[in-house]
């Protein structure tokens, strides 16, 4: 058995990789948050102060620098050039500058590609906003995941306090908000479900719920 893929995208703090990392481990499936690679970027580009709308600075910026995802108990550690950024890409800073980023089309398909090269030849789990639309077109099993704005902040909000990011709900949603308006009406494989994808609205599922529905997907694609 070699596995299937499994596509999940969804609007910010819908819970993607919670439950991305969940399905994972229960089918032995390799793990890839691709918003983690954007995020990495964005983290490099502010720190050498690269604009992060040029896209020309920002892709050359990526094809010299070295973007690592690897397996961790507590889902993935994310490396640039050898430095542990696992926290620091969920910086305020990197959140609110990533979705400019992210709107560039060459870095996309730069992106993109580096994406396909992970997801080769095995079972994976791969979460992000265009992976059913874009990275794998030919995913087994597409899944479309999103909670109410109120939903996906009061989560975040959860999330945040543990890790000492002190930002008020109104804020959150906010920002939430405007990431989803970036990602949905840029023109570079903007975030929509896939024709093919099984959309789940979150908003009053359990995290055990959500994972189960999509692992009785999944059993049956097998
Ligand atoms: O999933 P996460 O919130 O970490 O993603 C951060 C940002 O990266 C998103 O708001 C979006 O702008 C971008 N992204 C993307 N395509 C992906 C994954 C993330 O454009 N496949």
């Amino acid at each position: 058995e070699i596995g299937i893929q499994i596509a999940i995208d969804g609007p910010a703090a819908a819970g993607k990789s919670t439950i991305a990392k969940i399905t994972a481990n229960k089918l032995g499936y390799t793990y890839i948050d691709t918003g983690a690679m954007y995020r990495a970027l964005t983290y490099k580009a502010l720190k050498e102060h690269i604009d992060v709308y040029d896209d020309e600075a920002l892709s050359q910026l990526l094809s010299r620098i070295v973007i690592e995802l690897s397996p961790a108990e507590e889902g993935q550690i994310v490396r640039v050039e050898g430095e542990d950024v696992t926290e620091a890409i969920r910086s305020q800073e990197v959140t609110s500058n990533v979705s400019a980023v992210a709107a560039q089309p060459q870095v996309r398909e730069m992106m993109v590609e580096k994406q396909r090269l992970l997801a080769n030849s095995k079972g994976v789990v791969m979460d992000g906003r265009d992976i059913g639309t874009a990275v794998l077109p030919n995913a087994e099993l597409k899944i479309y995941m999103t909670a109410s704005v109120e939903e996906r902040a009061a989560r975040r909000f959860v999330e945040n306090t543990k890790r000492g990011i002190d930002r008020s709900m109104e804020q959150l949603c906010q920002d939430i908000a405007n990431r989803d308006k970036a990602d949905m009406e840029r023109i570079a494989s903007p975030l929509k479900q896939a024709d093919d994808a099984i959309f789940i609205d979150t908003t009053s599922m359990s995290i055990e719920q959500v994972a189960d529905t999509i692992i009785q997907h999944a059993e049956k694609r097998k």
